[in-house]
């Protein structure tokens, strides 16, 4: 009996994608985006049903995948459920922060806290040209002020 695939077909066309993007006995290159699509289809965890058949597709055996998953256990083994909030406190951010003077970390903290969002500080997100710049739900944001803040968290829970 043929074991049942992991990946459901659209996401199948994706790894198919991202394993061409690489030369042809060089597929484990692109271990890490396996396995963030993994862990997005699958929701939380990733499953070793997954590990064996990314692992299959990158010519790794199932134990050098489940040690990078163990390498890296916030980003693999489970995905906070909390929404995340990063302010970048890196150089740029906070001097364009504080010319402004527009409070966003305790803005953000205010609101974070009214959605049970959890609120910390990263360092830069290479996005210093839209500095203050931060990051929520996968997606980076710039030229941060209280009122995007509040705008940005507020539409996800509307
Ligand atoms: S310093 Fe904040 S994004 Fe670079």
């Amino acid at each position: 009996m043929k074991p049942a695939r992991f990946f459901t077909p659209e996401n199948l066309q994706i790894v198919k994608r991202l394993v061409s993007r690489y030369p042809p006995g060089q597929e484990r290159a692109s271990l890490v985006p396996l396995l963030d699509l993994a862990q997005r289809q699958h929701g939380t965890w990733i499953p070793p049903s997954a590990m064996q058949e990314i692992g299959n597709t990158t010519n790794l055996s199932f134990e050098q995948v489940f040690a990078i998953v163990l390498a890296y256990p916030t980003s693999f083994q489970w995905r906070p459920c909390a929404p995340q909030l990063r302010i970048c406190d890196s150089w740029m951010c906070c001097q364009k922060a504080k010319q402004r003077d527009n409070g966003i970390f305790e803005a953000a903290q205010s609101i974070a806290s009214q959605y049970g969002v959890e609120v910390k500080t990263t360092s830069c997100l290479g996005a210093c040209y839209g500095a203050p710049a931060f990051w929520f739900n996968d997606k980076i944001h710039t030229d941060a002020t209280k009122e995007t803040i509040k705008e940005i968290i507020s539409k996800e829970f509307t």
